[in-house]
Order: structure tokens, then C-alpha cells, then sequence
């Protein structure tokens, strides 16, 4: 097992990171020192696959599970204003402690509850899919959607404690865990030329899930995400860079009304276009557009890319919240492994590339 430190405003935490952490969590939980009673916070679908497993682990240790909804449409103020509810009724007072056990959105949602039930609780991550274990688990953002836009209600509350244990990932769907692939990409092209390279040459390991090559991959992006978000935690320079791909990412995901795409999925997109418009600015080799594209390419087919005119999707780029000012900016790649923030781009070879997508998506 490994330990891979993170800094925050509130302190520094650790990630445990390897097989069998899950099998320490408890002991680890006990480990932050003194504290109320033990809450774990999950969902019926994970519970059903991994609540035996975790109910073993805590035995003794926790004083009661609850469990909400964590269909994207449900992660909302009224799951927030109910699970607070359960908590009231289940005992807990402000000494308690929140274990989030699931994806990206029992984390997000539980996160908040824990940032705002009496005015902040404990909170530990035990992320059990491919891009809660790289990503949403680490750097404390937390949150809700609104039906007016996703993530709209939130706060930065790290984790006392992250336990990111591969083999909770063996029963995660195969388009899930596609998907978290993406984000994996994106690391490597953002930061890790290494890691890039590995993907390119054992990507067939990787979707078949091979221990070996997954743990490698898992790590390598969690050591950058706890890099960037250590050096800046409220997103007001290095964090940017973790948005690659994401400016044309909400666009797809907020036309198609969340249902199309996987968030995954949707960067995977996103990069693609990301690395067409950094090749007509100028600043990106048509060689390593082409090895980024066909990585992408390799993962599995992506949903085609929506019937929604360029001025369709540019309105909603510049709706996203990231923009400033009604500006577009990009992160956009100079070479594998770097990228520069802040690109503003051409309108015009926006429009083309945004029709080029349409036209010409990966095919296998
Ligand atoms: N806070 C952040 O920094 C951050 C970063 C990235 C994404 N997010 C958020 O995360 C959410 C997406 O998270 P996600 O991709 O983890 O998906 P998810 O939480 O929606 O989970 C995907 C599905 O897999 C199921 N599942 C989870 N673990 C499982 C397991 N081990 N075995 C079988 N099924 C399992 C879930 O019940 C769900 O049906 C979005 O809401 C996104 O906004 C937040
Ligand atoms: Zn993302």
C-alpha cells in the first residue's frame, strides 16, 4: 500500500492508494484520531455490489449506512436536505464522521453534506469507480447541480482521508470504466509524457483491467491530481490545467442534456477537439495530435457527436461556468505531456473545427 500525501487549506491528508486498502480503511479512519460516530454514506447500486465487503471492514466501528440515490439526476439539494435528515435521525451531532463510498457523484453529494451538516463533519473518500479513484475524490471540490446547470451548489471540503483500492473497481460497468480512461488520457497529455507513452503501449492491458498495468496508471494520475490541486487547491492558475478538453466537454454533455454522454466520454471528445484547434493555431505537431487522437480512438467508440450547430455549442461553451466574461479560453496542447491555459480562440477555425467533429469522428 501506498501513501501519496495531498496539501490543502485545511491540512495535509493522506491517499492510500493500492490493493487491499480498503481492507485498512477502518483501521486507517481510526487512525485520524479522536472523533463522534462513524457514518457510511453510499448508494443502493454500490451497496448491493461492494456493502457486504464494506459492512465487514466497519463492523463495529460505524454507527449506521445510509444510502441515496446517485443517478446524476438525483444529485441535488433535496438528496443533500434528506441525507442530512437521515443523519439527525440516525444520531449524528458534529464530532460525526462521513465515509463517501462510491463514484463521483456519492462523493460530490456526501462531501457537501459533510461541509455543511453542523457546520462541517469529517470526511473520508473511499471512491470505488475509475474517475472518482484518479479525480473527483482528491482536491475537495463538492457539490450539487441545479436544474439550471451542473455543479452550481458546492464547496471546497477535502477529505481527512482518501482510500483508493483498485480491486473495488472489478464489478464497475465496462463503459464506466472506459470512461475513467479518458480521464486517465488526459492526465498523461496534460502532464505525463511517460504515462502517455505506457497508455499507448498497453492499452489492450488496461481495458481488460490487467492488475499490473491498471494499478500503474491509477497511481500515475493520482500523483499529478495530488500534485496540481497541492499547489493550488482553489483553482486560480496550475489547477486550470485539468479542465483540457472540458471547455468543449460541458458544451457536448449540457446540449445533449446529460444523457448522451458519460462525463468520460464527453473529454474524450473534448480532447479530440481540443487538439484539432491547438493544430490549426499553430501550436500543436500534427504528430502528436494524430498519437492523441488515436489513443483517444483506441479506447472504444465513442457516442457520435450531437446534431447541434457550432453556434449551438459555442452559446453553450460560453455559458459554462469556467468562462469568464463571456470569453472563451482553451487549454490546449503545445506537445504531449504540456499544455498552455488560457487560449483564446479564432472564431472562425472554432466553427470549423466544431464541424469537423461532426464530420469526421473516431472510428473503430
Ligand atoms: N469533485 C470533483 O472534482 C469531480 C471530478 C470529476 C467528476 N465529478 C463528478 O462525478 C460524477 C461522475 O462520477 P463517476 O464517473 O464516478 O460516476 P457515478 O458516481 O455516476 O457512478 C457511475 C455508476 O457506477 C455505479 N458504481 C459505482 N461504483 C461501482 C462499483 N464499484 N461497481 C459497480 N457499479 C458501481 C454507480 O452506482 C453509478 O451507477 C459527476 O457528477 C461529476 O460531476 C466530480
Ligand atoms: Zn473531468
Amino acid at each position: 500500500m501506498k501513501k501519496i500525501k495531498v496539501q490543502s487549506t485545511s491540512g495535509t491528508y493522506e491517499i492510500l492508494f493500492g490493493r487491499r486498502a480498503a481492507a485498512q480503511s477502518a483501521k486507517a479512519v481510526a487512525g485520524l484520531g479522536r472523533q463522534g460516530s462513524i457514518f457510511l454514506v453510499s448508494s443502493p447500486r454500490v451497496w448491493k455490489y461492494l456493502g457486504a465487503r464494506l459492512d465487514k471492514i466497519f463492523k463495529g466501528v460505524h454507527r449506521a449506512t445510509l444510502l441515496f440515490d446517485d443517478r446524476e439526476a438525483a444529485k441535488n439539494l433535496s438528496t443533500v436536505e434528506r441525507t442530512c435528515r437521515q443523519m439527525v435521525r440516525a444520531g449524528a451531532d458534529r464530532r460525526a464522521l462521513l465515509v463517501a463510498i462510491g463514484g463521483g457523484v456519492v462523493g460530490d453529494v456526501a462531501g457537501f453534506v459533510a461541509a455543511s451538516y453542523a457546520r462541517g463533519v469529517q470526511l473520508v473518500h473511499i471512491p470505488t469507480t475509475l474517475v472518482a479513484q484518479v479525480d473527483s475524490a482528491i482536491g475537495g471540490k463538492t457539490g450539487v447541480n441545479l436544474p439550471e446547470g451542473k455543479n452550481l451548489v458546492g464547496a471546497f471540503y477535502p477529505a481527512k482521508l482518501v482510500v483508493a483500492d483498485p480491486e473495488l473497481l472489478r464489478t464497475l460497468p465496462q463503459r464506466e470504466y472506459r470512461s475513467g480512461i479518458y480521464e486517465i488520457i488526459k492526465y498523461g497529455a496534460i502532464g505525463d509524457a511517460r504515462l502517455f507513452r505506457f497508455l499507448e503501449q498497453n492499452l489492450e492491458k488496461i481495458l481488460r483491467r490487467d492488475p499490473a498495468a491498471l494499478d500503474f496508471v491509477i497511481e500515475r494520475s493520482i500523483l499529478q491530481k495530488a500534485r496540481v490541486v497541492s499547489r493550488d487547491e482553489r483553482e486560480s492558475g496550475l489547477r486550470e490545467i485539468l479542465n483540457f478538453g472540458h471547455t468543449f466537454a460541458h458544451a457536448l454533455e449540457s446540449v445533449t442534456r446529460y444523457r448522451k454522454y458519460l462525463h468520460g466520454e464527453a473529454v474524450g471528445w473534448g480532447m479530440i477537439a481540443a487538439s484539432k484547434l491547438a493544430v490549426s493555431s499553430g501550436i500543436f505537431p500534427a504528430k502528436d495530435s494524430g498519437r492523441l487522437i488515436s489513443l483517444i480512438s483506441g479506447v472504444g467508440r465513442l457516442p457520435p457527436w450531437p446534431d447541434a450547430s457550432p453556434v449551438r455549442l459555442i452559446a453553450a461553451m460560453q455559458a459554462d461556468k469556467k468562462t469568464r466574461a463571456g470569453r472563451l479560453r482553451f487549454v490546449l496542447p503545445e506537445k504531449i505531456g504540456k499544455v498552455r491555459c488560457g487560449a483564446e480562440a479564432d472564431p472562425q477555425i472554432l466553427s470549423d473545427i466544431l464541424r469537423e467533429c461532426a464530420s469526421a469522428g473516431p472510428r473503430k
